[in-house]
């Protein structure tokens, strides 16, 4: 019984920690495609070809559901996945939708229309891909009226932290915070719209000052995660649980070890 993780690389980690936390007994089948990170340089075409494939693996291996742990390929892959149908039984899910629900204080599932929310002024932190995707200004549009949105694209932040070069991370961050200033100096919100930042969420938080509040997907997906499964339960599946990686084990192993700071043991997808 396996629910499928999917993330270009490690970002997805940080879903997965925060899920492993709020349910404790579901069993989760991470799946790295490492050999193709990053995502958020390449077109959307690529992307959806390669989120279609892993996701169909993750299928075949017995997860009924697959989370898209990955704003790049939520925002490239996923309508179309849905919209071209998905095989009986199977869902695949996003994580932009528990972000938005939370940014515009919603509750789970409400549909009403769009209207005037607390926030206005939005910094979104996000790959080159997804902000040239306008998918988070769209789902926004469907529930919030009024929002200021202002994008930074952080180019090479991705790779750096798949190198493990957290120095450079660091310095990158700070950069795109300072570019992001020079367009929206006061923003009140800021949106770490890539499962990958959230390892830097400390620089992040004091690049942009204590006024400012943060968000990260983690524990949000978790608990838009566990919301869905007491209502589908069937939707665990009957797969193994475990970590998969299309990149080399040995390398992705010690990354995952690092960051999650426990032994993550990947295998080859
Ligand atoms: N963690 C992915 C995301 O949330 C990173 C994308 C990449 O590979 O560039 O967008």
């Amino acid at each position: 019984m396996a629910v499928g993780i999917f993330d270009s690389g490690l970002g997805g980690l940080t879903v997965l920690n925060a899920a492993q936390k709020r349910l404790p007994d579901v069993d989760f089948l991470y799946f790295a495609d490492s050999a193709h990170a990053p995502y958020g340089v390449r077109n959307a075409e690529d992307i959806y070809q390669l989120t279609r494939t892993a996701v169909h693996d993750l299928w075949a291996r017995g997860c009924n559901l697959v989370i898209l742990a990955c704003n790049t390929a939520s925002a490239a892959a996923l309508r179309r996945m849905q919209e071209e149908g998905v095989p009986e039984g199977k869902r695949v899910l996003g994580v932009f939708v528990p972000l938005i629900e939370a940014l515009t204080e919603r509750q789970w599932g409400d549909n009403s229309p769009p209207r005037e929310v607390e926030v206005q002024h939005v910094a979104l932190f996000a790959t080159p891909a997804t902000v040239s995707s306008r998918a988070f200004q769209r789902e926004l549009a469907f529930r919030a009226i009024g929002v200021d949105v202002e994008a930074q694209a952080c180019g090479g932040v991705v790779d750096a932290i798949e190198d493990g070069d957290m120095i450079l991370a660091e310095a990158l961050v700070r950069s795109h915070v300072d570019a992001l200033k020079r367009k929206m100096p006061a923003p009140q919100a800021a949106i770490l719209g890539c499962t990958h930042y959230p390892l830097m969420a400390d620089t992040f938080q004091q690049a942009l000052g204590p006024q400012v509040t943060v968000y990260s997907q983690g524990d949000l997906v978790a608990e838009s995660l566990a919301d869905y499964l007491t209502r589908h339960a069937n939707m665990q599946g009957d797969g193994e649980s475990g970590f998969l990686t299309t990149g080399k084990p040995g390398v992705v192993s010690d990354r995952a070890t690092q960051f999650l700071r426990r032994q993550i043991t990947f295998a080859a997808a």
